[in-house]
């Protein structure tokens, strides 16, 4: 696996051909594997970067306590079959001081856009420099994320950007628990009671009745909300630190709305 750190390096050697792409935070899990795995099965070079965006943090404590992992990510990264791993620095990816922002007005205010100002114009805006530098045909994101990735989508279509912009299935835990890195800062209390959201959101119950539930064991509930046949929740659970976690369910019976 080629380590590229610097973006002037990347481009002034910049691989050709059929890339996928497969853009990362680092605190690899399973989840990431699933997205790397299908890069390599259908691309001839993957390529991964490990980026802790600090645009798309609203909150700083947030950005301090997200786990690194570097050593063990590139281990991983190598055993997956990465050809290049890029490594850039703030300075190199946001040479502007972040002057000039990619943004969308209306559904990144919604859902946890409502809750986090800012930060799917940082998202947007490093996934749009991301894709430029790299060039990948195909880029792939976890439907855990699947605000995201319908942002990433349809910032692609908008700016006529050509690239393929891939979703994954959600990767889950045994329990239930959709893999995120931040799942790594849960302590014990809070991992036993992070499944709940996964259970609740499957279950019946309307969404009232399930914001009820998760307060009710410790929960902040930011939202329970069913739109696009999906129904969505995002809540936070401890205190030292507060883990924020999101998950999604199609809706039983509802088509899928691309
Ligand atoms: O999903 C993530 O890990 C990040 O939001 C991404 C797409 C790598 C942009 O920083």
């Amino acid at each position: 696996m080629r380590i590229v750190d610097s973006v002037a390096g990347y481009i002034s050697d910049r691989p050709a051909g059929d890339i996928g792409f497969v853009p990362t935070m680092g605190a690899l899990h399973k989840g990431h594997e699933s997205l790397i795995a299908r890069s390599v099965a259908e691309s001839e070079l993957t390529v991964a970067s490990i980026y802790v965006n600090p645009t798309q943090f609203n909150n700083p404590d947030d950005l301090a306590a997200y786990p690194d992992t570097l050593v063990e990510d590139k281990a991983r990264l190598e055993s997956l079959g990465v050809d290049v791993l890029l490594l850039p620095t703030y300075s190199q990816i946001y040479p502007d001081g972040y002057r000039y922002q990619v943004e969308e007005t209306q559904f990144s205010h919604e859902l946890c856009g409502a809750h986090r100002a800012g930060h799917f114009t940082g998202v947007l805006t490093v996934v749009m420099k991301l894709l430029n530098i790299v060039r990948p045909r195909r880029a792939y994101f976890g439907e855990k994320d699947y605000q995201q990735y319908r942002l990433i989508s349809d910032m692609v279509e908008t700016f006529f950007l050509d690239v393929e912009i891939v979703p994954c299935p959600i990767v889950r835990e045994s329990d239930g628990l959709a893999l995120s890195s931040r799942n790594l800062n849960l302590d014990a209390c809070s991992r036993e009671k992070a499944p709940l959201i996964h259970q609740l959101i499957s279950s019946e119950l309307d969404n009232d009745e399930i914001a009820g539930r998760l307060k009710d064991s410790g929960f902040e509930v930011d939202y329970i909300l069913s739109r696009d046949g999906r129904r969505f929740a995002a809540a936070t659970i401890g205190r030292n630190p507060p883990v924020r976690l999101i998950d999604n369910v199609p809706l039983a019976g509802a088509g899928e709305i691309k």
